[in-house]
This record gives C-alpha cells, structure tokens and sequence, in this order.
C-alpha cells in the first residue's frame, strides 16, 4: 500500500518564503534557533548584526544556512535602518518574517537602583531595546504588505512583574509589550500578524550580563509548574508556530515559554511525585 503525505506538514513548509531575523551574535543567541528553523522549513534568511567587528561572533553560523544574506544594521540609526530594508528588498523582493531580537541597556543601569536610572541611559536603552520594533517594522511594511507577514519580537516576564535584578530593561519589555500590541492594530488589515514571544532566562551573551541572572533561571526551574529548563530550541519552536498558517488568527499575544512560571502566584516548592 503506497503511503500517502502527511497533509500537516505542508503547514511549517516555508519554501519561496524570506526572513529577516535581527539581533543573532553567536550560535546561543535566541534568535538563531528561530533563523534555523525557518531556513530548515525552507525559508532564505538573512541576519542583519550590529556592525561588522561582531561578524566573527557569528562562528560558522553562516555556513549552517542555505545562502544566508548577513547585513549591518545599528537599529538606533535611522539611516542604518533604510539601508537594511534597500538591500534586503533588492536581494529578496519581499519580506514574510522579521524577527526582532534586540536589546541593550547601560551596564551600569543595571548595578544602580532603580531610584537612580539616568535619562540619557534611559533613552539609549528604549530606543535600542522598544523603539527599534517600530524602526524596522516600519521598514518592513513595504515588502510585506502584499501578501501579508508576521513579525515576532523577544521580551520578557519583567515588563509584566517586578524582577529585581532588571531594573532599566524592564521598562524595555514593558514598552515592547505595548508596541506589540499597537502594531498588531495597526497592521492587521494588511494581514500582517504582530506577537511577542517571552522566554525564560537562558544563559546568552545579554541574559548573563543581568546581574543576578543565575537566580533568576534557577528561581524559574525550581517553581515553574513545568520544572524544566528552557532552551533557546523551545523559543525557536513557538515561533515556528506563530510564523506558520497555523497561527494566522493570532495577534497581539505575548507567549510565555516559561514552563507555566507567569502563572504563579506565590511560589512554593511542590512535594515530589509518588
Ligand atoms: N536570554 C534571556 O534570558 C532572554 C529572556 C527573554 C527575552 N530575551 C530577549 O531576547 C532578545 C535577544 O537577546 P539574547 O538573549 O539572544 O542575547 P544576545 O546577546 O545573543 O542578543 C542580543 C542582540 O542585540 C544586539 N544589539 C544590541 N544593540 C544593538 C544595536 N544598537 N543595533 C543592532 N543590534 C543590537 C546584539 O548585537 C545581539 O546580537 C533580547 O530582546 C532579549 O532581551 C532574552
């Protein structure tokens, strides 16, 4: 008896799709299971970076992906930004995904108090970490407002609740978390989806510069109802999901892939299972 295909699969086949995923530094950033799992399912994608000295972080990043297209972009430039969007739609023509992975604030934002955060590092860090979504959703639009796209954005449990430890980035993903939701509005009548994925602590280039960083993961593992540590694949997962047809009636959500841990109240340590 002949097999017959499976019917789903063609759900998560990204084949003659493009994506742009900004913010990949090295093979532990959270954006490059997201980048190589949409290139696995068929999609040409191109990383922009920060500027070119970073380039070597990327290891052999570009040789993991089927004819990548690596550009530069500093996303608190304005004209950085127009070029980006002039290249990428020279080479692709149209854009279906961008994902935006992207933060920074002042390291010494995060040693102050909260009390003491400075204006000028307050403006550095919305404008790279929240306004940045804006920037290059703006600069998408053109290529994607045909036949519609979707665009992710990575924040983070702080912007909801009080992480100490977070301080300044925190109003970050609280103003990201809005923007998401604005841009949903905004771009849902060109059919283009706008969500926001919310991992927990993973051990990256800027999750471990957060002082206090290795409480957080292990607070999480310990009294997340699914007790599990969270890979930066799981995030790369959900994100397939929302890219694909399957989630073309979601907009606006932040998913939390954090074990269950957003929904807890109080944390207690569970008995262990008879
Ligand atoms: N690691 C975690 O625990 C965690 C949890 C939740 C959300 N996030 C978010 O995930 C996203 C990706 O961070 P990551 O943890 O993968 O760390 P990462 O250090 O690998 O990635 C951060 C990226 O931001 C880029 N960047 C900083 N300033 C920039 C600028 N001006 N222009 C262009 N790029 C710039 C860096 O070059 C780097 O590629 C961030 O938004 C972060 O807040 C991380």
């Amino acid at each position: 008896m002949s097999q017959t295909p499976n019917p789903l699969g063609s759900l998560l086949d990204f084949s003659g799709k493009t994506a742009l995923v900004a913010g990949v530094l090295d093979e532990h950033s959270i954006g490059w299971p997201i980048a190589k799992l949409l290139n696995d399912g068929g999609a040409r994608v191109a990383l922009s970076i920060q500027r070119k000295a970073v380039r070597r972080m990327l290891g052999t990043i570009p040789e993991q992906l089927n004819n990548p297209l690596i550009l530069e972009c500093d996303v608190s430039k304005d004209e950085q930004l127009e070029r980006l969007f002039d290249e990428l739609g020279r080479e692709f023509g149209r854009l279906d995904f961008l994902i935006h992975s992207v933060a920074y604030a002042p390291p010494q934002s995060f040693q102050q108090r909260f009390l003491d955060i400075g204006r000028a590092d307050f403006q550095l860090a919305m404008d790279v970490s929240a306004y940045s979504l804006i920037g290059l959703a703006r600069g998408a639009f053109p290529l994607m407002k045909d036949r519609g796209g979707c665009i992710l954005a990575m924040t983070y449990y702080a912007g909801e609740k009080v992480i100490p430890g977070y301080q300044l980035m925190s109003i970050t993903k609280a103003a990201l978390d809005n923007i998401i939701r604005n841009l949903a509005y905004d771009l849902a009548p060109h059919r283009i989806r706008v969500n926001g994925l919310s991992p927990g602590p993973t051990a990256t280039k800027a999750g471990t510069s957060i002082p206090g960083f290795d409480i957080m993961q292990n607070h999480m593992k310990q009294f997340a109802p699914l007790q599990a540590e969270i890979l930066n694949s799981d995030t790369g997962k959900a994100a397939l999901f929302l890219c694909s047809p399957l989630a073309e009636k979601i907009t606006g959500e932040i998913v939390h892939i954090d074990g269950g841990y957003n929904i807890l109240g109080m944390s207690v340590q569970r008995p262990p299972v008879e």
